[in-house]
């Protein structure tokens, strides 16, 4: 059997989509929203508006890239949830006419889940079960994955996600947004020089929020003192944030390895293209003697390409939605 799977993401700030056939990605376009960085963080509104603008000719520019024409298009992949209603049902809708105007199947997918199937876009795929630290700007979480389309989740976040640990350290320093690839650029330059208290959770989950407070204080006791302190010290300090948050992530992806008693471990989602995150986990792996799967750039941000992955793991069992499905913020895992 023969599938062409054309996928579509607009879950927050980026509209992506995809062409995959038989569960190759041809073709992976992502257009990024500039519009946001002066604000300081995503804009529902702005976010919406210009998927619409977009999703036409990212779209177009998928299917010209893959060589296929619509008319060879099996099924139409979308991002059901979570994420920004807004922006979801710019994806969702565009994909339920298409789907309808071509007389094909529409097949829903969930975010994050889709993050954790990047690891079938290039082999070596991870051996089932294994677990994925998904790590994104919206969630954080352990995934336990069981098979293609059996996963769940077995840590989260009770507060922030890392992402948005990052962005908003970041915010805090005066960057932009979003301010993980520039704390991860900085961080290079700079030692961890600062230690900043961990969050303390028993079990899997994680908690980022004590860690911004503290790093709050830090910088208002020290910029009592020195006014110049961050431009200063930037680097150093952005290298400390970055070890924190690495030091909690990896403790807890230690903690699951150690109580499901698997050493298949990969990452998934924004923070995964963090360059500390990454060397990290090779350390650990070499130390610990797991295999670990880290996926290449492209496919660690918001991508069509994750989507229209897991889609075709749908697309081999019929499972397909129908066209009643409405875009699902807070869709459940
Ligand atoms: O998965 P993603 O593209 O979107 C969501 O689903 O949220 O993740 C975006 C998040 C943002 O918080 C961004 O700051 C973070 O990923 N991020 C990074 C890096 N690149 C993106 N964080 C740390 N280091 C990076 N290199
Ligand atoms: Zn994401």
């Amino acid at each position: 059997m023969s599938a062409t799977i054309l996928a579509i993401e607009s879950s927050c700030d980026d509209t992506s989509a995809a062409v995959i056939r038989n569960g190759v990605v041809l073709s992976n376009i992502i257009s990024s929203q500039k519009v946001h960085a002066q604000y300081g963080g995503v804009v529902p509104e702005l976010a919406s508006r210009q998927h619409q603008l977009n999703i036409i000719a990212v779209v177009d520019i998928a299917l010209k890239e893959s060589r296929i024409l619509k008319s060879q298009v099996d099924a139409i992949a979308v991002t059901r949830g979570p994420g920004l209603l807004g922006s979801l049902i710019v994806g969702v809708s565009f994909a339920k006419s298409l789907a309808l105007s071509l007389g094909i199947p529409l097949i829903d997918v969930h975010h994050m889940k889709a993050h954790v199937m990047a690891h079938f876009i290039q082999k070596p795929y991870p051996v089932f079960p294994f677990l994925c630290l998904t790590v994104s700007g919206g969630h954080t979480q352990i995934v336990l994955v069981n098979d293609y389309l059996d996963m769940e989740v077995v840590g989260s976040t009770r507060d922030d996600a890392a992402g948005e640990a990052f962005d908003k350290t970041g915010k805090m320093l005066g960057l932009d947004y979003p301010s993980g690839p520039i704390i991860d650029k900085l961080a290079r330059k700079g030692q961890p020089r600062f230690e900043f208290p961990k969050s303390k959770i028993p079990g899997l989950d994680f908690s980022f929020s004590g860690l911004k407070t503290a790093i709050l204080y830090f910088l208002r006791d020290e910029l009592s003192k020195d006014p110049e302190f961050v431009q200063r010290e930037m680097a150093n300090i952005c290298a400390s944030v970055q070890k924190s948050i690495i030091d909690m992530l990896m403790e807890k992806i230690i903690r699951a390895s150690e109580i499901y008693n698997i050493r298949e471990i990969a990452i998934a989602g924004g923070v995964s293209a963090n360059s500390g995150l990454r060397k990290r986990l090779v350390e650990e792996a070499e130390k610990r003697h797991w295999n670990r799967y880290i996926p290449e750039l492209q496919y660690c941000m918001d991508n069509a390409g994750m989507i229209g992955i897991a889609a075709y793991y749908k697309y081999l069992v019929g499972s397909f939605a129908d066209q009643t499905i409405s875009a699902q913020p807070r869709m459940p895992f």
